[in-house]
């Protein structure tokens, strides 16, 4: 009888054919919506113009940089599970980017305190970087990674829509993030830096694998969030003029079902856990498919298969009672096949949870069944743009790149290969690779930042 009430939970997360078929058709629904003039600011799927246009070298995908090109840049990578900031050195020839980087830590009161701190703590960490570096008082052009939704005018401007994720900083949102990064460095001054770029992480990413392989038109994130960007054609884009060539496209596809569209798939878990958030109502399908809330619906499921007296002794304890205690690596862990129960027993005592081999089994397949939902999800949001593409170039078949980033699709055991057989079966006249970004963002980020300075000294 006990095991006939787990199965019916974990039935709940267990997706038809049909129903992945129903979520790619809505996306591409949604992400229809986001381009056009009439219904863009009512989209869920935002569908925000980066300015973005181009490999280094303006069109050409030259492997190696026109001279001015080439220099050190600083980059900054905000938003992911570390911030860090980077000094990248561009050379000429092939191979020739290096880095260095440094992480900092953001403590919590500064990502929930007021804008202005949080900047203050941004531009202290540059600081400390550049005396580390001994670069104080270069000047030197900055890419600015950024990864939220931001509202662009051109390369260097990007307006917060709205925070996600952990971060809720007051005064900031309907500001230009750019500015107020200008205007901490100045409040400090100490240093002069030439902010040339903002850029969301799933652009970062694009370029930095764009770079070694010119199909890559297309960049996913699938970490503490979960976002992706792709090469539109500008003809396709309302909302801005011009229709030649191509510019990327931050889709900020986590807030799709926000109106409600993929409701009949959302489990009381998944609600429990929007309900628990710092943004209720907003970004549904990052709360189903990123690591930031993949714990936590397990956590929700848990909670209440030992209300039913199905786990734990029926006993709830304080631990399973707290906010995000299954990160992103124990989900990794408590899921590889390498791991025998008993370890998973451990990983669990470790999070201060007492389970008998029982529990860590149904504990086990939670797991399995929140990931795999997650991985086909965001398999199905993925062959819904690649089946785009593809019509869009009016092609019988298209071979196309995805530059990869995060957590969850570096760490996980089955993340990945869920996702891309997902992708296969939903979108099966296309080939698509998925390429992981070794290097993270802040690479491409200072690339993009390249261009865009070899732009600017061109238009003076
Ligand atoms: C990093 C990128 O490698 O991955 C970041 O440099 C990005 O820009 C991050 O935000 C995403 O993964 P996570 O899991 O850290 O959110
Ligand atoms: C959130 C942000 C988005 C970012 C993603 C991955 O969805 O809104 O901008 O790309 O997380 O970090």
């Amino acid at each position: 009888a006990q095991r006939k009430q787990v199965d019916q939970v974990l039935a709940l997360f267990r997706l038809t054919r049909e129903q992945l078929v129903g979520v790619r058709d809505k996306m591409r629904a949604e992400l229809e919506y986001g381009l056009k003039r009439d219904t863009h600011l009512l989209a869920t799927v935002k569908m925000l113009p980066t300015y973005v246009c181009g490999m280094p070298d303006g069109t050409e995908r030259s492997p190696t940089f026109s001279p001015t090109e080439r220099g050190n840049f600083l980059a900054l990578d905000l938003g992911g599970t570390n911030f860090r900031v980077l000094l990248v050195k561009i050379r000429s020839g092939r191979r020739s980017v290096r880095m260095y980087n440094k992480i900092f830590a953001i403590p919590l009161e500064i990502m929930q305190g007021t804008g202005e701190e949080l900047f203050d703590h941004i531009v202290q960490c540059i600081s400390d970087f550049l005396d580390y570096m001994g670069l104080k008082g270069v000047p030197l052009p900055l890419g600015f990674t950024f990864s939220f939704p931001c509202r662009q005018t051109g390369i260097d401007k990007g307006i917060l829509i709205e925070w996600t994720k952990g971060f809720k900083a007051t005064d900031c949102e309907g500001e230009d993030m750019v500015d107020m990064l200008r205007e901490a460095i100045k409040r400090r001054n100490e240093f002069d830096l030439d902010i040339v770029a903002v850029v969301n992480d799933t652009v970062g990413t694009m370029m930095t694998c764009g770079y070694e392989d010119p199909n890559c038109e297309i960049g996913l994130i699938a970490g503490t969030g979960s976002n992706m960007c792709y090469m539109e054609e500008m003809r396709n884009i309302e909302v801005v003029e011009g229709d030649e060539g191509k510019m990327c496209i931050n889709t900020e596809w986590g807030g799709f079902g926000d109106n409600g569209c993929i409701d009949d798939i959302r489990t009381q878990y998944d609600k429990e856990v929007d309900e628990g958030s710092l943004n209720p109502g907003k970004q549904r399908y990052e709360k189903m498919t990123s690591g930031m809330y993949l714990g936590e619906i397990v956590r929700q499921i848990l909670i209440d298969l030992t209300k039913q007296g199905l786990l734990f002794r029926g006993q709830i304890s304080e631990r399973l009672r707290t906010r995000g205690i299954f990160e992103t690596k124990f989900l990794s862990q408590i899921e590889s096949d390498r791991l025998a129960l008993l370890q998973v027993r451990r990983i669990l005592q470790q999070l201060g949870l007492d389970s008998t081999c029982e529990d860590s089994i149904v504990v086990k397949e939670v797991c399995g069944a929140v990931s795999r939902r997650a991985a086909q999800l965001c398999g199905a949001g993925m062959a819904a743009i690649v089946e785009k593409r593809r019509e869009d170039q009016g092609l019988e078949h298209l071979k196309i790149t995805v530059g990869v980033d995060g957590t969850l699709y570096k760490l996980h055991p089955h993340f990945s290969w869920i996702l891309q057989e997902t992708v296969k079966e939903l979108a099966p006249k296309c080939d698509v690779t998925f390429m992981l970004s070794e290097d993270g963002s802040g690479k491409g980020a200072a690339l993009i930042t390249a261009v865009a300075k070899r732009l600017q000294q061109a238009q003076k």
